[in-house]
Formats: C-alpha cells, sequence, structure tokens
C-alpha cells in the first residue's frame, strides 16, 4: 500500500550537517520526498507536537531539546512508507538500533536521536498535516 509519512530530521542532527545524509539515505532506500522544509519549532508547536507524550517524565526535556535548534521536516511516500522508514530510523535509542540504521550512526542518546517518523497510519494522518497543507505535497 503507497503510503505517506513523516520525517523529522532533529536538531543536534541538522546543527552537525548530517541533514544531506540523512535525505540520501531517504531517498537511495526508494522513499519519495513529497514535501521538504527547515522549521524553528516554538515551544508551543513542540508542545503540542509532542502531546501524546505529554504525561511521560521526558516530555519537558523533549520539547526543550526539539526548540534548541532548526529541524529539517519531510513527508515521505512509497510503498509500506511508514514501517519502512522506520526500520531505516532503528530503534530509539540508539544503543538498542541495529547496525547501518540512521539511529545506530548519527544518534548521541535517546533523546537526541537524530530523526522521528510516524508509527502508525493514524499517527501519520496527524502528524503530516501538522506540518504540511495538500497543496504543500508535491506529485
Ligand atoms: P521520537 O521518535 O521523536 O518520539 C518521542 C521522542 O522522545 C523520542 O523519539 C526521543 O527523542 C524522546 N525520548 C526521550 N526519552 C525517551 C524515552 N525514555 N523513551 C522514548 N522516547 C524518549
Amino acid at each position: 500500500m503507497r503510503e505517506t509519512t513523516l520525517a523529522i530530521i532533529k536538531p543536534e542532527a541538522v546543527k552537525r550537517g548530517l541533514a544531506g545524509d540523512i535525505l540520501k539515505r531517504i531517498q537511495g532506500a526508494g522513499l519519495a520526498l513529497r514535501a521538504l522544509r527547515l522549521v524553528g519549532l516554538s515551544r508551543a508547536q513542540a508542545e503540542a507536537f509532542y502531546d501524546v507524550h505529554r504525561e511521560r517524565p521526558f516530555y519537558r526535556s523533549l520539547c526543550e531539546y526539539m526548540i534548541s535548534g532548526p529541524v529539517v521536516v519531510a513527508a515521505l511516500e512509497g510503498e509500506g512508507a511508514i514501517a519502512r522508514w522506520r526500520e531505516l530510523m532503528g530503534a530509539t535509542d540508539p544503543a538498542q538500533a541495529a547496525p547501518g540504521t540512521i539511529r545506530k550512526d548519527f544518534g548521541i542518546d535517546i533523546e537526541q536521536n537524530a530523526v522521528h517518523g510516524s508509527d502508525s497510519a493514524a499517527t501519520a494522518a496527524r502528524e503530516v498535516p501538522f506540518f504540511f497543507s495538500a497543496l504543500d505535497l508535491v506529485g
């Protein structure tokens, strides 16, 4: 099934100049870029985006981190794109991520884990429109 999912390249990865490498891996895996943008999240936007984690102990720190510098957001499309992007990313904690995954290769710790991806179709349906309108999606 063709799907669209959201990717975020997080602040520490953008700061370290890794956005190009990460986008190359995405396109090399056959996922198509439908939209791409550099965004400086406001605190309110970060809090709203991660609202599902509001009660988790790491929520405040995660929101602080996500506003610490620009992020790159992208809408990715392809056959089974949601699962394929999650496979490319690897496990949330870089220490647990499989060799060759983005989080293993570029993540620093469980918070500064280089990238975010939608975890289900329902999440993608909320997260893609959070950043992109229908007009922004090319192709
Ligand atoms: P992400 O895929 O963006 O979804 C939620 C984020 O919370 C996660 O990646 C991490 O950056 C961050 N986080 C920090 N601590 C934890 C934790 N203990 N478990 C899960 N996510 C965490």
